[in-house]
């Protein structure tokens, strides 16, 4: 691990702001890795874990539990790694926040079995999870201008689907940088002056690791989603995830392979629809 990531031995803000200068100049240098929509997948989750290798810190955009068939484990593997946790919908739903009426019936069914299945630990870790927008300032970092989201910068339920959906929230973020969640698509928008595009990374393969990196421009604006690391739904069935480099204003993304049967099988044996395990290898 890097010299400045152990904050253990930093007791206040002041003494890392120093250590870091001291480190790297006028620079602070940091690599994060950003999960989301983990969806009680551990088989997925475990292959991100292994495929990250070395960071500074974790931000998990929500969605932590839903769909998948390991609640219990993948709140047990992700709550000491995670610096920075943002509650999504189906975590508010599954642990009695929010109702499940807005579910339509499949979703609903899972979180009312999550819900079943939780340990009262699990269900008050969940129920304190704090709405977003939180900046990872808060946490460590307070030379980041960014800010991790689940929906939007300005409503945590919305889908950002288009450039349409992300004309708004690019213009109105209050930082430069926004990762965001919920939709399970990776990729992200930009803004450079009056130039607006679309991010999708292009990979060569479907079933192989592989990474895919973007600079980002000093003085842009981007809207960045790491993707779905339990349940894909951009036509790619593998884990998605990925790494912030602050230093070098590189976003890389990242696919990889899981065990996929393991994981399919854990929903069935639930009891959980079967559409829950198919939609998996489907990546939608
Ligand atoms: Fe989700």
């Amino acid at each position: 691990m890097r010299p400045f990531a152990s904050r253990c031995f930093h007791s206040n803000r002041i003494t890392y702001k120093l250590k870091i200068r001291a480190f790297s100049g006028t620079t602070a240098f940091m690599r994060a890795l950003i999960l989301s929509d983990i969806h009680a997948n551990l088989e997925a989750l475990a292959a991100v874990l292994a495929a990250a290798g070395a960071y500074d810190q974790l931000w998990n955009l929500g969605d932590v539990v839903g769909y998948g068939g390991s609640p219990n484990q993948v709140i047990e593997v992700i709550r000491p790694l995670s610096h920075l946790v943002v509650r999504g919908n189906h975590d508010r739903v599954c642990c009695g926040v929010a109702s499940a009426l807005g579910f339509n019936p499949v979703a609903r069914a899972a979180a009312l079995w999550t819900q079943q299945e939780l340990t009262p630990q699990n269900l008050e870790w969940l129920k304190a999870l704090e709405q977003g927008p939180i900046a990872p300032n808060r946490v460590l970092a307070d030379h980041l201008n960014v800010t991790c989201v689940h929906g939007s910068p300005l409503n945590e339920d919305q889908y950002i689907l288009s450039m349409r959906d992300a004309w708004a929230p690019l213009q109105q973020m209050t930082t430069d940088l926004t990762f965001f969640g919920h939709t399970h698509v990776q990729g992200g928008f930009a803004l450079s002056g009056s130039e607006w595009r679309e991010i999708r990374p292009a990979y060569d393969s479907r079933n192989e690791a592989e990474s895919w990196t973007i600079n980002m421009e000093p003085g842009s604006r981007h809207l960045i989603n790491p993707g779905s690391v339990g349940q894909p739904r951009d036509y790619d069935w593998r884990a998605a995830f990925a790494m912030y480099d602050s230093n070098t204003a590189q976003m890389i993304y990242h696919r990889v392979p899981y065990d996929l049967i393991a994981s399919q099988g854990r929903i069935l044996m639930a009891g959980l629809p079967e559409r829950l395990a198919a939609r998996l290898r489907e990546g939608r």
